[in-house]
């Protein structure tokens, strides 16, 4: 037997990447809080410009990691509107959300501007939240154009279809394909402590670890999971395009994409998700699967516990087996 096996990763996971599951719970509130707090505006003033918020991020999902600081709101904001300010969309934003929170305990100053978002601060948890605008014209399927977060593009696409698409993956790996997305975000998270330049976007890994479920991956067993998941970054290089088609068919794809990772959003497949990812990122995080897949088949022939669990730290940080 290998001196680390799917139990210790099961026991590092739970100790160390993954959210408690009552901070959760808290984080989830304190977004309801701010959902529920417009809602009764919005009732109160029914032509207002801002339409409604939705939690989109990794803790809506069930994939954040103990470490998370931040959460995602998009908020939709009706297009067209003769009030709204595209150009200085985020100072208007601002001043929206000051408006509906200014018969609460919340301060202006708690509403900071950001490059594409305004980020809500909450003193008593420390947590921000990020609320970044989706542009909107009324379509059923709450598609709208959400505001790239680090780039500021605008893509088109859908909050809660993409929360869908997450949940089918979700309901076919009860647990596990969640896990295994927080432990492979936990090694990106490593790689960016030791380089600030790595980059590997979670929604990039939700959506290449849902393909590979989708053909036939077992999350269940975490250890050959992560040996899976390595090898296939090591053998397909992430030049082999990721299409899904739970939302449109495989002909809406481009003919035509310069980018060297292709990751289509399962909601718009004009949206590579991957988009400004250059060639050398692309050899950045093949570089660094190669390494953890080498440490990981080195760890399986350690002959001593000192040497599985040394070869584990270089993957996932120290406490891998104890
Ligand atoms: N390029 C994109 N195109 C379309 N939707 C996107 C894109 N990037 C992010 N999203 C949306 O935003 C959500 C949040 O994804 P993102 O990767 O930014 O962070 P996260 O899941 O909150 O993880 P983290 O723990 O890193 O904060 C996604 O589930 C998706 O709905
Ligand atoms: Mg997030």
């Amino acid at each position: 037997m290998p001196f680390i096996e799917h139990s210790d990763i099961v026991e590092f996971a739970e100790n160390r990447v993954n959210l408690k599951s009552e901070y959760v719970t808290a984080y989830r509130d304190q977004v309801g809080y701010l959902t529920k707090r417009l809602a009764s505006y919005i009732d109160e003033n029914p032509s207002f410009d801002l339409v409604k918020m939705l939690h989109s991020g990794s803790v809506a999902k069930g994939t954040a990691l103990s470490t998370v600081s931040d959460m995602d709101v998009a908020v939709y904001v009706k297009r067209g509107s003769s009030h709204l300010d595209e150009k200085n969309l985020i100072p208007w934003l601002a001043d929206q959300l000051k408006l509906v929170y200014s018969h609460t305990e919340m301060k202006p100053e708690q509403f900071k501007e950001q490059d594409h978002s305004v980020r809500v601060h909450f003193k008593g948890s420390d947590l921000d939240v990020d609320v970044a605008p989706v542009l909107y014209e009324g379509d059923p399927n709450d598609r709208g154009f959400l505001v790239e977060k680090y780039t500021g593009e605008r893509v088109l696409t859908s909050i809660p279809m993409h929360l869908d698409f997450i949940r089918r993956r979700k309901a076919k790996q009860k647990n596990h394909y969640t896990q295994v997305v927080r432990i492979v975000k936990w090694w990106v998270s490593q790689r960016r402590a030791e380089n600030e330049n790595f980059k590997f976007k979670s929604f990039m890994i939700e959506l290449l670890l849902a393909k590979m479920v989708d053909d036939g991956l077992d999350c269940s067993n975490y250890l050959t999971a992560l040996e899976t998941f390595f090898t296939h970054l090591v053998k397909k290089q992430l030049l082999t395009p990721i299409i899904f088609t739970d939302f449109y068919s495989a002909d809406k794809l481009p003919t035509r994409d310069n980018n060297s990772i292709k990751i289509y959003d399962p909601v718009n497949p004009e949206n590579n998700v991957a988009k400004g990812y250059s060639e050398a990122t692309r050899k950045q995080i093949l570089e660094a699967a190669t390494d953890a897949l080498e440490a990981l088949l080195f760890a399986k022939r350690a002959t001593t516990k000192g040497v599985a669990t040394d070869c584990w730290s270089k993957i996932l940080g120290s406490g891998v087996g104890g």
